[in-house]
């Protein structure tokens, strides 16, 4: 049986993947911040040699997009030193490493989906401390994959679909229309990161089929919530946020995800259990 470290395992995609593995035949080691300190080199060199783990899935991340403009030294330490930690021990001890990644290492100028190899340019601190992430895992690693998703939704974290319902009962809620991109389900990303271990190494986006600008997220969201909700789309200038957010940031993904809004329902109706 094949065994798999997961770093971050209790994040919100840590907690949905870590059954997925089992279930798909992994014996799975879950490690997080208290077990295995992605910042302290030592620690990730001795939980891999000690554990000696087939696949590290490395999810731990710095995710708060707009404190990374403020607290750039913190993201950097996680996202860029820790992902060095682990990519450079990966490396030196012959072990696959599955990165996560994400949509926002790319500028959204382009007006057709990205592709795995077009041309990264990350307009936040964010985006650009997990595409300097990328750059460590493709140097120091033979055998990687770097997994990039976007628009990350699941049961155990704070993301936009709990946001949204949380504001139902409010008389009006604005969402920006003009940022478009890809949502996705943990689950659904948990399931395409075990279809690319079977793979070649390389980059590959896993992200839901098909796209929709925030509001038609959130739409869709209420729609299928069945909740009658006074929506009011907005513009990005009307609605501005510390990081900047690329206006396109739709993937393809190979047909690796079912269609977004396929998820979404079945999200919210395993939420309504
Ligand atoms: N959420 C999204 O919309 C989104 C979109 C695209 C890509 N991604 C990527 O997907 C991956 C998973 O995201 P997520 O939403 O599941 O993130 P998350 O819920 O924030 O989980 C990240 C986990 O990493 C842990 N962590 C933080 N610092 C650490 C350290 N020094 N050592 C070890 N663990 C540490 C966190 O612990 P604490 O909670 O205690 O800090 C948390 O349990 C990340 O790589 C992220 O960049 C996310």
């Amino acid at each position: 049986m094949k065994k798999i470290l997961v770093t971050g395992a209790n994040g919100m995609l840590g907690q949905d993947l870590c059954p997925i593995l089992e279930d798909s035949g992994y014996e799975v080691i879950e490690t997080d911040i208290d077990t295995l300190d992605i910042t302290n080199s030592k620690i990730v060199s001795d939980v891999l040699k000690e554990n000696k783990p087939d696949i590290v899935i490395h999810c731990a991340a710095y995710t708060n997009v707009d404190k990374a403009e403020e607290d750039l030294h913190t993201a950097e330490l996680i996202n860029v030193t820790g992902t060095e930690n682990i990519a450079e021990a990966c490396g030196k001890l012959g072990i696959t490493l599955v990165y996560i990644s994400t949509d926002y290492v790319f500028d959204g100028t382009k007006n057709e989906p990205y592709k795995p190899n077009d041309r990264t340019n990350p307009i936040n601190n964010y985006g650009m401390t997990k595409y300097e992430g990328e750059e460590a895992v493709r140097s120091l690693c033979e055998k990687y994959y770097v997994a990039r998703t976007s628009w990350l939704y699941g049961h155990h974290g704070k993301n936009f679909v709990e946001t949204m319902l949380s504001l139902a009962d409010k008389p009006e809620i604005k969402v920006v229309d003009d940022q478009i991109g890809c949502p996705t389900w943990t689950v659904e990303l948990a399931n395409g990161i075990v279809k690319i271990l079977s793979k070649p190494y390389g980059t590959y986006h896993i992200c839901g089929s098909g796209h929709t600008s925030w509001y038609g997220f959130a739409r869709e969201i209420f729609v299928q919530s069945g909740l009658n909700v006074n929506l009011i789309p907005c513009t990005t200038y009307e609605f501005p946020r510390p990081a900047k957010r690329p206006s396109y940031s739709v993937m393809d993904n190979d047909k690796i995800c079912r269609n977004w809004q396929a998820a979404l329902k079945d999200y919210i109706e395993l939420r309504n259990v």
